[in-house]
């Protein structure tokens, strides 16, 4: 039993890129891309053909490429496939050491994840790399994998994330629509809610961040960001971008506003000074016109800890 290793899991994740692993163009464009996380995929965005080559293109990019400031993460392909433990011994053999996550998809259970901590176990200590150090983000995807997602959330001290992979979600409930991440015509309320809280309330109750997946009409930045925003709005902490042009907005919708950043510091100030010996060790207080207390802290700290994250 290795000890969990001694990183912050907790890395900014507003805007996470998704990019093919076997387009050394787009490996190389979206290193200048302002995204908080890149990931680089084995998976759905490239073809059955491509993949042995692209692990090797993926591996030459974590090594060789400038990527300051960004999580980097590999999509694998899920256990379902043969492809899986050729993608992950390659890539992590090849780049572990500039590597921060691997991404699995379409994980339907505990011991899928319990696999791959396993296996990025044997890979760590034959390289002699930290044990424990690569994370794991894992990807919901179909009603197995929801069901079980509390299971799956606990099952390995190296997760970070659960991702809510919407395109073959909407797939496997047999969903009536075609847009991605929109909601289904003749519903009339939000499809995705339940799904939502379900992947948010398994997050934090494992202190794991939520992610919400992509959005595919990627001309529709004013309908990215009304999706981004009912995510953001309930408590997660980023989404998935395809394309230059969403990048920016999911900084954005996943940042505070500046106002509600300084009310989040006012707060904290006040509460801070109520509760002293000075300010009369009060246990809650009057702000104007807003009473704050112990709750009212906790609720700024999250506001106040993004804003800080962001830079603000
Ligand atoms: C992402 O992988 C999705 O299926 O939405
Ligand atoms: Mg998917």
């Amino acid at each position: 039993m290795t000890a969990p290793a001694p990183v912050s899991r907790l890395r900014p994740r507003r805007s996470c890129l998704a990019v093919p692993g076997s387009n050394p163009r787009f490996l190389e464009k979206a290193q200048g891309l302002p995204a908080d996380q890149v990931f680089l995929d084995l998976e759905d965005a490239c073809a059955p053909l491509a993949k042995e080559g692209a692990r090797h293109t993926i591996v030459e990019a974590l090594n060789g490429g400038d990527w300051t400031g960004k999580t980097r993460v590999v999509r694998v392909n899920d256990w379902t496939t043969h492809w899986t433990y050729r993608d992950v011994v390659t890539v992590v053999e090849g780049a572990g050491a500039n590597l921060d996550c691997i991404m699995l998809p379409k994980v339907q259970d505990a011991q899928q994840i319990v696999a791959l901590d396993l296996l990025l176990t044997q890979i760590e200590k034959t390289m002699g790399f930290e044990v424990g150090r690569i994370g794991i983000e894992a990807q919901i995807e179909n009603a197995k994998g929801l069901v079980n997602v509390d299971a799956i959330a606990g099952a390995s001290p190296r997760l970070e994330t659960i991702i809510f992979g919407p395109a073959d979600f909407m797939a496997s409930i047999n969903m009536k629509s075609l847009v991605v991440g929109e909601q289904p015509p003749g519903y009339g309320a939000d499809a995705y809610h339940y799904i939502l809280m379900r992947i948010l309330m398994a997050a934090r109750t494992y202190d794991l961040q939520a992610i919400d997946g992509p959005y595919l009409q990627i001309k529709n930045i004013d309908g990215y960001r009304e999706v981004a925003g009912r995510a953001a709005a309930l408590g997660f902490d980023g989404k998935w971008v395809l394309h230059p042009g969403q990048v920016e907005a999911a900084n954005e919708v996943f940042s505070p506003s500046q106002e509600d950043y300084d009310h989040a510091e006012l707060i904290l100030d006040a509460y801070e000074w109520h509760t002293s010996e000075a300010g009369g060790a009060k246990g809650s207080a009057m702000l104007g016109d807003e009473m704050i207390d112990e709750a009212s802290r906790k609720m700024a700290l999250v506001i106040a800890g993004k804003g800080r994250a962001a830079g603000m």
